[in-house]
């Protein structure tokens, strides 16, 4: 569809279900992001408006169908095809066997280049159901309703990844969704811990790499935490806004400037390991931030009172900021399995000069990584 109808055609869809769009702009491949409450009462719709298929298979868990089967199978005309294709929730089975199971539930369901993957969950579906979509007959048509604050503030937009176990988010793919559905009403039923960790991944984009006025935003706290939609939906809008100019600027990783996205990413995603995943992703991106942001002053380029000031906005929405008892040098060695990392050694995206402008470092001795880890260790 050519850009200019794809923004007339959202900008009516839009304005039938008063919902606000984004266009993510990736040429022929660009899509169009929805915000708005109950809007996937209609998936229907929207697939026919679209054109994307009557035939689907939605990957989602077991509780996620429960809550909202009723509302997605209302929105679908008869005539299409709907498969379910579910499997547990947790961080463990964001892995290729999860990947393989589905392969059989999309070969079982007929599913081809006519068809469509929904993915309906939180990160987890989302990473998960894209890389399917991603190679399952070398890529076919994928459709994102993001059903956590995590996922809408930062899953709409960009590639995926699943875990190997040696390490997380290993192995991945780059393959735009043609629609993504941001229902605010769904978020109305999740627990106070997964706003929490929402909240880590909107103070990653909005705060520190869009730099947002901070006062206002801890402000906002409290309200997010209530889950107050309006008020989470403003800030979903601000950090998909931020990820997507990042991601227009280089799409694969290519020019190195979408490891911005990184910013805060490199202790956290050695810590999930480390804690074998035990801990979610937000509540370790809380750590994650913290260490980037001291090993930015340890380094020269941060002043110390923006390090304390984003000490505060974390603590305030109830996640961590310490490092808990762990064997650092562990860390470190999974921190050796970092994407961005040269033959030199481990690299960080660090903050330069306050919020809002973040650098990818040279290769950091092993030494200033630990001296860092030993400032954030509770
Ligand atoms: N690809 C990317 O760009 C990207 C970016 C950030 C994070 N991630 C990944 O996202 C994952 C974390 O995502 P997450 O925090 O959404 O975790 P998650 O997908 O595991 O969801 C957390 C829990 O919430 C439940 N849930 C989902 N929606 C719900 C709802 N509306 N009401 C009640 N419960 C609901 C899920 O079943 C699950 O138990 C990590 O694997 C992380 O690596 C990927
Ligand atoms: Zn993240």
């Amino acid at each position: 569809m050519k850009k200019k109808e794809l923004r007339a055609k959202s900008e009516r869809m839009a304005g039938k279900y008063t919902a606000d769009f984004q266009i993510a702009d990736f040429d022929n491949r660009s899509y169009p992001i929805f915000y708005g409450k109950n809007i996937m009462n209609h998936l229907g719709h929207f697939l026919d408006e679209y054109k994307i298929t009557e035939r689907i298979i939605i990957i989602s868990h077991p509780s996620l169908k429960k809550l909202f089967n009723k509302k997605i199978s209302r929105s679908l005309p008869e005539r299409y095809e709907v498969t379910w294709a579910l499997f547990p929730s947790g961080e463990k089975n964001k892995n290729a066997d999860t990947v393989h199971r589905l392969y059989d539930k999309c070969v079982q369901a007929k599913i081809d280049k006519n068809s469509a993957i929904v993915a309906l969950g939180g990160g987890v579906v989302q990473d998960v159901a894209n890389y399917v979509a991603a190679t399952y007959m070398r890529g076919v048509p994928f459709v994102q309703i993001p059903t956590t604050l995590l996922s809408q503030a930062d899953i709409g937009v960009g590639g995926c990844s699943i875990n190997h176990n040696k390490g997380k988010s290993l192995i991945g793919q780059f393959h735009q969704p043609c629609l993504v559905l941001m229902d605010s009403s769904s978020l109305k039923t999740l627990p106070k811990k997964e706003l929490r960790d929402g909240i880590a991944e909107l103070i990653n984009k909005v705060i520190c790499l869009g730099n947002y006025d901070s006062k206002i935003f801890s402000a906002d706290i409290k309200k997010m935490l209530s889950a107050n939609s309006k008020t989470l939906q403003k800030y979903i809008k601000i950090s998909n806004k931020v990820k997507i100019k990042i991601i227009e600027k280089d799409e694969t990783g290519i020019s190195g400037h979408r490891f911005l996205l990184d910013w805060g990413h490199t202790i956290t995603y050695a810590l999930e390991k480390v804690l074998n995943y035990s801990i979610s992703h937000g509540t370790a991106l809380g750590i994650g931030m913290h260490g980037a942001a001291t090993l930015s002053h340890q380094l020269g380029f941060l002043q110390k009172n923006k390090v304390k000031e984003l000490e505060e906005i974390i603590k305030k929405s109830g996640l961590p900021t310490k490092l808990p008892k762990l064997n650092k040098k562990k860390l470190l060695l999974y921190m050796r399995l970092d994407k961005k990392n040269t033959e030199r050694g481990v690299c960080f995206i660090l903050l330069k000069d306050g919020f809002g402008k973040a650098m990818l470092s040279d290769a950091i001795s092993d030494e200033k990584i630990l001296s860092c880890l030993d400032e954030i260790s509770a």
